[in-house]
């Protein structure tokens, strides 16, 4: 029997942004709850939900000062608890995003650390000597820009920070942070969560002797002052794999709870958190359709890869956007985000959708005076518009909220919305509506095996079965049409890019417009 996680699909809210009922212009928990039913209607099974934690917000909840409450700004526990209890009665499980390899500067841990070298929690964190001539302990560098060590003047001392400084780094190879820690997910366990996504699953711990990061020798001006390094000693440290099988040791005293890992890192190095005997992580985030080209080859070659890599019995899943990325939409385009719908929801593997990609967001447009993000005012690489308000109604507001919203809506909310797409047959969502519907119903889409057919030029195509039904997915990954021969198969269109084509027989050779995709249902 499959558990939840692996037949179902996850829906990540970034609250913020998802709808705002309190009347402030920011996303609330309450605005979450009232969207319930559309995500029933949608047919998502679990809602991933960015921290909502107190946080002082200088990188906007991933600085958490305290991880058993609520923000203010979000509602209450009762609030939270409330919105489980109804996601639950749907159907629906919720997520949680966890966030253990920092604090916020503002927690009391950190500031009892920073109070004086002799302070009982001055370990919890990573505090170091400056070098002789008062430099930082070494080279590394925060992913956000600058060192990745901050001076304390009063003690003296540099804290390590892979963010923010306002973002001080645990120290996890102390017995007291791993029980605090475990403590707070234990609080949210045991109020009834589903799981966590664990914020950057693969910081956690560092080289024990600080060691420089070599330089990147393919390192070029157009990536990010953090890419002149190779992270080897601050990031991937074999004693990850405990806490991460701690971590999930804990989890596996519940029933069903599902742990993902947020994890950027090459394929080979991705796999190794499913951790040995699978006692990792369920789902280490598989990225590779964000972070690859958008080419068909390529694709398919990763797919492959992935495939291949897997350890036996371990579970794969797939990511088409998140709150740290350009949308799907802005990065490949409006037609071939619905080829890349088509994509993510019909491979092998436990398919992840932020918010607003079903109808086609693409990234806002965010004046100067208008910018919030802290990554994009130190590095330039700002993530403001693919975090901009869900446009839900052609509403001033667009049905997100009554006042002026914490980041601008985007331009297009009149045409792009929930509401105008519900109507029209045609519309991303309505597409995002039958292949969820497909793939509900068809266990061959959910659980059945991957077979790779075809990957030339702008085609990548392969087959989808079990025991109950074989299909064959098409996708053309460019802009010009192909005839694709299909040999001795024959079947019938099930969900199409072009809602037109579904219901068409094909057999022989099949004529793929440009921007064309589609799921056939193969005849036994
Ligand atoms: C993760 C989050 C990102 C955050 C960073 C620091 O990458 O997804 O939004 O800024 O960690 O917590």
């Amino acid at each position: 029997m499959a558990e939840w996680w692996q037949s179902g699909i996850v829906y990540q809210v970034y609250p913020r942004s998802f709808a705002d009922v309190s009347g402030d212009g920011i996303g609330d928990l309450a605005g979450i709850a009232s969207k319930l039913p559309y995500l029933e209607w949608l047919g998502v099974d679990a809602i991933w939900i960015s921290p909502v934690y107190p946080s002082p917000m200088a990188d906007h909840g991933y600085d958490v000062s305290n991880y058993v409450d609520i923000h203010p700004l979000f509602g209450s526990v009762a609030d939270f608890d409330a919105l489980l209890r109804d996601a639950h009665a749907r159907g629906l499980k919720v997520i949680l995003d966890f966030v253990p390899n920092h604090t916020s500067s503002e927690h009391p841990w950190f500031l009892e650390s920073r109070s004086s070298r002799d302070n009982p929690k001055r370990d919890w964190y990573l505090w170091a000597d400056p070098r002789a001539d008062g430099a930082p302990p070494n080279n590394w560098l925060s992913v956000f820009g600058g060192p990745g060590w901050t001076l304390d003047e009063s003690t003296g001392q540099y804290y390590c920070h892979a963010f923010l400084k306002e973002q001080p780094d645990l120290n996890w190879r102390n017995p007291e942070v791993r029980h605090a820690m475990y403590a707070a997910m234990k609080f949210w366990l045991d109020r009834g969560v589903d799981g966590f996504r664990v914020d950057v699953l693969w910081h956690l711990i560092k080289d024990a002797t600080f060691r420089d990061n070599p330089k990147n020798p393919d390192y070029s001006p157009d990536q990010t002052p953090y890419n002149s390094l190779l992270p080897v000693y601050s990031t991937d440290q074999p004693e990850v794999h405990e806490i991460v099988r701690e971590m999930r040791a804990l989890l596996d005293r519940y029933e069903s709870r599902v742990l993902i890992g947020e994890v950027y890192l090459p394929v080979q190095r991705l796999v190794t958190y499913y951790g040995v005997d699978q006692r990792g992580a369920h789902l280490p985030f598989n990225f590779q359709l964000i972070t690859l080209p958008w080419h068909a080859e390529r694709i398919a070659a990763a797919i492959g890869e992935y495939e291949g890599a897997l350890p036996v019995g371990a579970w794969p899943n797939w990511v088409l956007g998140n709150h740290d990325q350009p949308r799907i939409a802005s990065r490949v385009g409006r037609e071939q985000a619905r080829v890349a719908a088509i994509l993510l929801l019909t491979l092998r593997g436990t398919p992840t959708l932020y918010y607003g990609d079903e109808i086609g967001m693409r990234d806002g447009v965010i004046r100067p005076d208008e910018a919030e993000d802290p990554q994009g005012k130190n590095v330039g690489l700002s993530r403001d518009p693919q975090r901009t308000p869900m446009q839900w109604s052609a509403e001033p507001g667009a049905g997100f909220s009554t006042v002026k919203p914490w980041l601008p809506i985007g331009l297009d909310a009149e045409r792009c919305n929930v509401e105008v797409e519900r109507q029209d047959e045609r519309s991303s969502l309505n597409l995002y509506r039958r292949l969820i519907e497909l793939r509900r119903r068809e266990s061959a889409l959910q659980l059945g095996e991957y077979i790779p057919l075809a990957a030339s030029g702008d085609l990548l195509a392969f087959i989808r079965q079990d025991a109950s039904r074989r299909f064959l997915v098409v996708l053309n990954l460019g802009h010009h049409s192909h005839h694709f021969p299909i040999g001795d198969l024959r079947g019938e269109v099930v969900v199409a890019a072009d809602s037109f084509r579904e219901r068409e027989r094909v057999s022989g050779s099949i004529p793929v417009f440009g921007e064309d995709a589609f799921v056939i249902a193969l005849d036994h």
